[in-house]
């Protein structure tokens, strides 16, 4: 679209040129003679960029601009000045316009103002569009009880500096409820910083943390800056936070006690101004009892708990995330819009949705993708709603002859031969392609792995 410039000046002359010199290049242009009737026109013609008079009877341009940056979506606004008035119009660019030019009108100089003017408000509107976009990714979506009672803990905590502990089950949302709190607080402006305690290796976490000295450890050739460090004014996100080791605890501990951190190799302490939210979908108090948590980090991170309810206790939010998630993936894969039957809202409505929303993410997707008609029914829910047993946790994943029932003892140990043979059924099935698998069983890769190391398997194990 051609760029639509409004010139307000009181001299019919100049109002000419400026025509001519800007229609002459393909700009749309628009004139008005007097402040208020360029006041008027800016309303209604919503134009990409003013150029206005300093000195004009009735209202003066200082006014005018005052009164256009007033309005939240402002244009820029360019300054004509005269000899007398140059003072004013470098006092004009400290209120907020773009900048100045001067007369008499040189239209070289005209042209390069209007395009520096409109290639910097393409730039930002630019920006607005991808933030609008990412907003739009970490949409919460639902308005039942218990997720309003989450965005009320997130409005309250959001503006304070407190830790926040966010709890609950895989693939609830607990990301989306970490951001949501950064993007609301005083620091939104600022870095959000993510870190998944429990996909980085054991020897790696502290480092990627605090960070290190070029040459602190073998291997460490250049020197690294951690992520509280990259965090600082803004917020670090501490995901799986239960799967610190006890020595990384120790030190996350002092870091929040202190508001300082030490890179690996290095005796320098660095002050640091972070805010923590931490979350994980481990029973934290369960793990305090076990030994496999420190008590006093607990308390420091729980300063602000934010339990975030499992979608089996929200069935009513089923409709409308089935929704958000079936545009999303339409218009993600460009597939006709589809719709779905209120009897297969239903059926999705009691299924238990262990995987919570990620799982019935993933679901909407499969049936976008395999469903061939426009309509998702019912009876379509049967294969494509179920990759193996994940969606209907009634129904046990069956590992069949490999679970050695006589050996399992207790409880547990029949658990744990039962998990790790399915594990195993899993990968096979998949060419031990641990991503893909651990996308179809519908768990984070970070959690495979764990299992994989607590199992002991490996491809070569598998005989
Ligand atoms: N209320 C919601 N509205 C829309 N999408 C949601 C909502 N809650 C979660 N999601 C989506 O579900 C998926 C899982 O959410 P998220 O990653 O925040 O869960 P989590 O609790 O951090 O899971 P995990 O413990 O496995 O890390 C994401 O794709 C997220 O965008
Ligand atoms: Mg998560």
């Amino acid at each position: 679209m051609k760029p639509r410039i409004l010139v307000i000046d009181d001299e019919a002359g100049i109002r000419d040129s400026m025509r001519m010199i800007l229609e002459y290049e393909g700009y749309d242009c628009l004139l008005a003679a007097t402040g208020p009737e360029g006041l008027a026109m800016a309303e209604r013609e919503a134009p990409d960029l003013v150029f206005l008079d300093i000195k004009m009877p009735a209202m003066d341009g200082i006014e005018v601009l005052e009164r256009l940056k007033a309005r939240s979506d402002a244009p820029p606004v360019v300054m004509i000045s005269g000899h007398a008035t140059v003072s004013t119009a470098v006092e004009a660019t400290r209120k907020g316009a773009f900048d100045f030019i001067e007369k008499p009108l040189a239209s070289d100089r005209v042209l390069l103002t209007v395009r520096h003017a409109v290639d910097q408000r393409r730039l930002r509107d630019e920006n607005v569009t991808l933030r609008r976009a990412a907003e739009a990714r970490h949409e919460m979506v639902g308005d039942s009880p218990a997720l309003e009672r989450v965005r009320d803990a997130i409005g309250k905590a959001a503006p304070t500096n407190a830790t926040v502990l966010i709890l609950g089950e895989s693939g609830v949302g607990k990301e989306l409820v970490a951001r949501a709190i950064h993007r609301n607080s005083l620091r939104a402006r600022e870095r959000f910083v993510q870190v998944n305690c429990a996909a980085i290796p054991e020897e790696l976490i502290e480092s990627e943390l605090f960070g290190h000295e070029k040459g602190s450890f073998t291997g460490a050739t250049e020197k690294q800056v951690g992520k509280f460090e990259q965090a600082d004014r803004g917020t670090i996100f501490l995901d799986e936070v239960g799967d610190m080791s006890a020595k990384t605890q120790a030190k996350v501990l002092r870091v929040l006690q202190e508001g300082e951190v030490e890179r690996l190799g290095s005796a320098r302490t660095i002050k640091v101004d972070v805010r923590v939210i931490a979350a994980t979908n481990k029973n934290l108090e369960e793990e305090i009892e076990k030994g496999h948590f420190r008590e006093d980090l607990y308390f420091r991170l729980a300063v602000i708990p934010v339990q975030v309810p499992p979608l089996r206790e929200r069935p009513e939010d089923i409709p409308l995330l089935v929704r958000h998630f079936m545009d999303y993936f339409s218009r993600e894969n460009n597939a006709r819009p589809k719709r779905i039957t209120p009897a297969a809202l239903e059926a999705l409505q009691r299924l238990r949705w262990k995987g919570n929303i990620r799982e019935l993410r993933n679901t909407v997707e499969r049936l976008i993708i395999m469903v061939p008609g426009d309509t998702i029914d019912a009876p379509d829910l049967g294969s494509a709603a179920r990759p193996g047993a994940a969606a209907t946790s009634a129904a046990a994943p069956r590992p069949g002859a490999e679970v050695d029932q006589a050996k399992s003892g207790t409880l547990r140990e029949f658990k744990d031969s039962a998990e790790r043979a399915y594990l195993v059924a899993k990968l096979r099935e998949n060419g031990w392609n641990i991503s893909k698998t651990a996308e179809i069983i519908d768990t984070p890769r970070s959690n495979l792995y764990k299992k994989l190391e607590q199992y002991q398997i490996s491809q070569e194990t598998d005989g």
